[in-house]
């Protein structure tokens, strides 16, 4: 497909960029993106679709690196929290309980324990795999988002729900994980931001029977898995 010249770019990541055209949204993936990954982030769409957790649709296009998507008008949470918008916690950890309260049943997601050691070295393989076992047999399974954050949570300029987006890391796996990630990302990049989370999480980790052991545990699992992603 080729874009006619009116297309705006919106949002940037690593190795794609999202562009507005023609009333969608457009996410162009670099040539050396691997096609069977946009062909298996377009799956996982389907799945959170299907699970009632996303509303926006992805489309085919005829360019494989391209994918075409329902547009959301509105901003990212980032933007309001920047701008001292503290409420913006509450939607997060909201945002968790709605994930993980979803029914998993015919979902058609990998669990965690099955794509984790990916790119690992055996090492570090040696250090996670028994862990996320242990804990997935400890704990009970949900989809976890596994990349929840405030640029990918969006707010429609409309005023209705936040919609979660990026659900390429989403997997099935206990919701220890999802709240250990996004505790690994709060740590690079803001303590103020980390103190905060940990505050606003603090009830649902409670509910949940995890224990700080655990917790610390579940760390250790994504700051490695981490650590993969940025090498
Ligand atoms: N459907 C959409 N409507 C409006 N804006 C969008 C839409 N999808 C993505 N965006 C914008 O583009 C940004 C990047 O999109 P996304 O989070 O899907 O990609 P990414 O972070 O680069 O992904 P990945 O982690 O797969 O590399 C978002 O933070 C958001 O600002
Ligand atoms: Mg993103």
């Amino acid at each position: 497909m080729e874009f006619d010249g009116s297309q705006t770019l919106i949002g940037k990541g690593a190795q794609a960029d999202v562009f507005r055209y023609q009333g969608y949204a457009y996410k162009v993936y670099k040539n050396t993106y691997p096609a069977e990954w946009i062909a298996f982030e377009k799956e996982q769409q389907r799945a959170v679709n299907q699970a009632g957790l996303c509303p926006i649709r992805y489309y085919d296009t005829d360019d494989a690196h391209i994918i075409k998507m329902d547009l959301i008008e509105g901003e990212e949470l980032e933007k309001k929290v920047l701008n001292g918008y503290i409420e913006g916690f509450g939607i997060l950890a909201d945002a968790f309980r709605k994930v993980h309260a979803a029914p998993i049943d015919g979902i058609k997601m990998p669990p965690l324990i099955a794509t984790a050691g990916m790119g690992l070295s055996e090492e570090e393989q040696n250090k996670i795999l028994p862990i996320i076992e242990r804990l997935s047999q400890k704990y009970p399974s949900c989809i976890c988002h596994l990349d929840m954050h405030f640029l990918n949570i969006m707010l429609p300029s409309d005023g209705s729900e936040y919609v979660i987006i990026d659900w390429m890391n989403s997997r099935i796996a206990p919701a220890i994980f999802d709240y250990a990630r996004t505790y690994v990302i709060f740590d690079e990049f803001s303590q103020e931001g980390l103190a905060i989370y940990k505050q606003v999480i603090a009830d649902d980790i409670k509910a949940l029977g995890i224990s700080d052991e655990d917790f610390q545990d579940a760390l250790t699992v994504c700051a490695v898995i981490r650590k993969r992603e940025k090498n």
